[in-house]
């Protein structure tokens, strides 16, 4: 391994701050030609700037190297597996651009690679600093398999529960779908992997993904839709944001110039490329002129882009300029991020390279610990404490194929496993942790519920497993659990007092169990750790302290989306009528209970607020205040900060606008300062179309969940 290769190592470790390397340095093979300077390419001198760089690199390039920069040169997964590929250039020392999936991990046709939790279990967290961490791992993994931008992370916001590909994306609030997704990018473009934003914009449901509209007023779309890009765009500096198959307003995603150019571009001063998502574009000058750079239609001589485009740019329909942006727009991240500098090992060798080390496990195991949620937890019955208990493991998810399947959704995030890393199972992780305890675990799929209900009368504790499957390009009819699994529950728990329920799922589920059960653990898709980390958790070896990202609803019937017009949509349109009443907004403001709220995650140990002051600021106000672990053992906690603005706004209730992640020793204190500035206490104002900040009261909220809100104070702003 060569110097760049331990440093690499060494950075995804400390950002993990984790305790222990294992497993053998990998082998690389020596950079590839294109990237030596050469007297031939002087843009290859890493003092010049990026945009000197760039500028200098457009300038020498023919029209038809221009235009292999801006679409694919294979179908999909035809490169290496991947699932898009710019052909280098060899004389012009440009590197292959070779662009994978995705978000919780090496996806389309990697091997050997590490599954992490999804989107929604990382949002979970809610620690920034681990998520940039598993940021770097994945770009870690990226880079040594040859891959050089990644298609990752994806942060739309959970605008209804039924999307079913909300398991990817960082739960229902912006504010910390912006903070997830920020973290996650510095990670990955720590690495020297470009980092894509996707799917933008407003792509919320799966239902006729490819075609519908998704149409909403311009605050909402600032507020709610808009807010957590912006966020990553500014703080994160990806390199690439893609965007999304839906129109917006009538208009194609791929082909919007308010949001391409005005809003992405101009306003929030983008300077990398827009890329498609696969096959999102509907045509080439509107498409091209409205700021679209890249189109992934993984086609050998482009789709709308390639020879149509040069046609285009031919009879000027888009201009020399714009072309010129677009390819800038793609090679100045790549010099920024270090594509050109630190080139990715050239294929197959990346391709061949097994990436799943040891050391990623452990990082998969910690976000995977770190995202689950504790819901429900009477009596204490967890942690699990004592020797030679006997414990009822239940349900197909505990086993070997359930965990297989459980680890993550489906779709192009998918990372594929069977043969390349093992799945731990919960079966596995629970048993082999209850060794130390003496502990005896009888597992039943749960298939025969007379064996299953027989195991749990039979044992201590019963832990029932319960999942469902979701993915890409389908929605979910219901909230419910399938295939009689809550009838499953019930009658475990009716069998054994002490029923513990684990839930792999992507999103919120119905109980009705709930008051019959002891415990709930929400663990999500937890990646190929999922059964260690359920088994820290459930041992109490690691203190649970995750978050819920998106409300749970009590029932069906209360979710924002009331009508067929505002979901799944009419004729393909699908009116965002609820406006910003999206998530806790909507519960907030209608008074609705939810079954448990946004934010809302318990601890083995208790935490107590106190001595909160607000102070004004030049820009906002700083929120201070001090948090104690008030229970016996140590443990972390996510303090939120909500605000709730004056009437005169006319905004949601309350809205999340800062937190933060301590860890602290029993007894211990700890002060806590979040600042918030001038945007936490802004609305977006359509008759000026700016953000504004009325002047007035806003009442500052800081808590342990959307509904437990543990100190109150106010600033008045102008
Ligand atoms: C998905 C994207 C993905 C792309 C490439 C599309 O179907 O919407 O998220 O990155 O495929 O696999």
């Amino acid at each position: 391994m060569d110097v760049r290769n331990r440093r690499r190592l060494r950075t995804s470790l400390a950002l993990a701050t984790l305790t222990a390397l294992a497993g053998p340095p990998l082998a690389v093979s020596a950079a590839p030609a294109v990237a030596a300077a050469s007297a031939q390419c002087p843009w290859m001198d890493p003092t010049l700037s990026p945009d000197q760089r760039a500028s200098q690199l457009v300038a020498a390039m023919t029209l038809d190297q221009k235009d292999s920069m801006l679409h694919s040169a294979e179908s999909v997964m035809g490169y290496y597996g991947t699932a898009g590929h710019i052909a280098a250039i060899p004389s012009l020392c440009v590197p292959d651009l070779l662009l994978n999936d995705a978000g919780a991990g090496l996806g389309d046709g990697q091997k050997n690679v590490t599954a992490f939790p999804d989107g929604t279990a990382q949002a979970a967290s809610w620690d920034t600093t681990m998520q940039q961490a598993m940021g770097a791992g994945l770009g870690w993994e990226a880079w040594h398999k040859g891959i050089n931008v990644m298609l990752a992370p994806a942060i739309n916001i959970a605008r209804t529960p039924l999307n079913g590909r909300n398991f990817e994306y960082a739960g229902e609030d912006p504010f910390l779908a912006g903070a997830t997704g920020t973290a996650v990018i510095k990670g990955i473009q720590s690495q020297n992997v470009i980092a894509t934003l996707k799917h933008y914009a407003v792509n919320n449901q799966e239902t006729d993904r490819m075609t519908s509209s998704s149409n909403l007023d311009e605050r909402t779309l600032r507020e709610i839709y808009l807010a957590g890009f912006e966020t990553a765009v500014k703080d994160g500096k990806p390199g690439s944001v893609m965007c999304s198959y839906n129109k917006v307003n009538s208009v194609y995603a791929c082909e919007h110039p308010g949001l391409l150019t005005d809003i992405l571009k101009t306003e929030w001063g983008f300077d990398g490329f827009v890329m498609s998502d696969w096959f999102a574009t509907h045509s080439t000058a509107r498409a091209a002129n409205a700021g679209l750079d890249m189109e992934m239609a993984p086609l050998f001589n482009g789709w709308n882009f390639g020879n149509a485009l040069k046609t285009a740019v031919a009879n000027g329909t888009v201009p020399v300029s714009r072309l010129n942006d677009m390819v800038t727009r793609i090679v100045r991240p790549m010099f920024s991020v270090g594509l050109f500098d630190n080139p990715v090992p050239s294929e197959p060798t990346g391709s061949d390279t097994a990436v799943n080390t040891p050391a990623e496990a452990t990082l998969a195991r910690r976000v995977a610990e770190e995202g689950t949620v504790l819901l429900k937890n009477t009596d204490n019955v967890l942690p699990l404490v004592g020797k030679g208990k006997k414990i009822a493991l239940i349900g197909h998810a505990a086993g070997t194929a359930g965990a297989e399947q459980a680890a993550g959704g489906g779709g192009s995030s998918h990372v594929p496993s069977v043969g390349t890393h093992p799945v731990v199972s919960p079966q596995q992780g629970i048993t082999q942790r209850g060794v130390a305890d003496s502990d005896t675990v009888v597992y039943s799929n749960g298939i025969i519920r007379s064996e299953a209900v027989a195991a749990a009368r039979n044992a201590d504790v019963a832990i029932v497993y319960a999942s469902d499957v979701n993915a890409e390009g389908t929605d979910r009819t219901s909230l419910s659990l399938s295939n009689g699994q809550d009838q499953l529950i019930s009658a475990v728990a009716a069998a054994n007092p002490n029923t513990v329920v684990v839930l792999n799922t992507g999103g919120p589920v119905l109980m009705p169990w709930l008051h019959q059960v002891k415990a709930v653990v929400e663990a999500w898709y937890p990646g190929q750790e999922g059964g260690n980390a359920a088994a820290s958790v459930l041992f109490g070896d690691v203190n649970p302290s995750g978050k819920l990202p998106e409300t749970f609803p009590a029932s069906q019937s209360d979710l924002p989306t009331q009508t067929a017009a505002q979901y799944p949509g009419v004729n393909g349109q699908v009116m965002y009528s609820e406006g910003l009443l999206v998530g806790y907004r909507w519960y907030d403001a209608k008074n609705i209970a939810p079954l448990f709220p946004f934010g809302y995650g318990l601890s083995y140990t208790t935490f107590g607020y106190s001595r909160l002051s607000v102070a004004k600021t030049a820009s906002g106000a700083n929120v201070t205040f001090t948090v104690t672990n008030t229970g016996t053992r140590a443990g972390a906690e996510v303090a939120q900060v909500y605000v709730a603005a004056p009437a005169v706004s006319g905004e949601p209730p309350k809205q999340l606008k800062g937190f933060q992640k301590v860890t602290l020793d029993p007894g211990k204190s700890t002060t806590v300062t979040v600042a918030l500035d001038k945007r936490a206490f802004s609305r977006w104002d359509t008759a000026t179309n700016a953000w504004v900040k009325d002047a007035g009261t806003y009442q500052v909220l800081v808590g342990a969940s959307s509904r437990d809100i543990r100190a109150q104070g106010s600033t008045k702003q102008r």
